[in-house]
């Protein structure tokens, strides 16, 4: 069986060939954006691993920490707040000195995509790094996928076939290395059109609280 690689791809990282052309163009007009795979963030002994979509061009892509600075951050950190899987103040920046307790994000792609929506083969090529972030989380008891193209790589990623663990809000599934919890991704669109509600996403949180006290 071959290694796992780093959890995080070279900064110039040229597997897929759209994504590293959009980073290229994103670079030359602004380059004083982070403009690359963005790394994991949070706590390297955590007991549960977030696992978002891809960076938003104008928020993570830009500031470099996932959900940073997105539209769908300010939802996440709230709540992430409110849990206590948080300390100090999110404030949209990655000098803001928010740390995660007991937590990690990460994405399953790691580089922005155009629209926001990477094609079946980028989310096959970020995967052995998705792989690699969860075999290195020696404490992972959780992990919780938002959205169902998070779900679907994190089954992929352990070799779950998708038919044995559907897509759902709120649904739990206990995998042989840890239980998978999924929500529908909190993004602007699902907030906007109440398909996703505070209280909705707030339930999430409160299961995974139960499940790691
Ligand atoms: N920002 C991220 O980093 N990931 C998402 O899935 C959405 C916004």
């Amino acid at each position: 069986m071959s290694a796992l690689p780093s959890p995080l791809p070279e900064a110039d990282c040229r597997i897929c060939p759209r994504l590293a052309a959009y980073r290229d163009d994103n670079r030359a007009a602004e380059p004083g954006w982070f403009n690359a795979p963005v790394p994991c963030f949070g706590d390297p002994q955590a007991e549960l691993l977030i696992v978002g979509l891809a960076p938003g061009v104008t928020g993570a892509n830009r500031t470099g920490r996932p959900f940073t600075g997105d539209w769908a951050g300010d939802l996440l950190y709230q709540t992430l707040a409110k849990f206590g899987f948080s300390e100090g103040v999110y404030d949209k920046h990655i000098d803001d000195g928010l740390r995660l307790r007991n937590c990690m994000i990460t994405n399953a792609v790691r580089c922005v995509p155009p629209q926001n929506k990477p094609v079946g083969a980028e989310i096959n090529n970020c995967r052995p790094f998705l792989a690699a972030r969860l075999a290195g989380l020696p404490k992972l008891k959780i992990v919780l996928s938002l959205g169902k193209i998070s779900h679907d790589s994190v089954l992929r990623a352990t070799g779950v076939k998708l038919k044995d663990a559907p897509f759902g809000h709120a649904t739990a599934y206990q995998l042989p290395d840890f239980t998978l919890v999924s929500s529908y991704h909190c993004s602007r669109y699902n907030t906007n059109t109440g398909r996703l509600t505070e209280e909705m996403f707030e339930n999430v949180f409160a299961d995974i609280r139960a499940r790691l006290s």
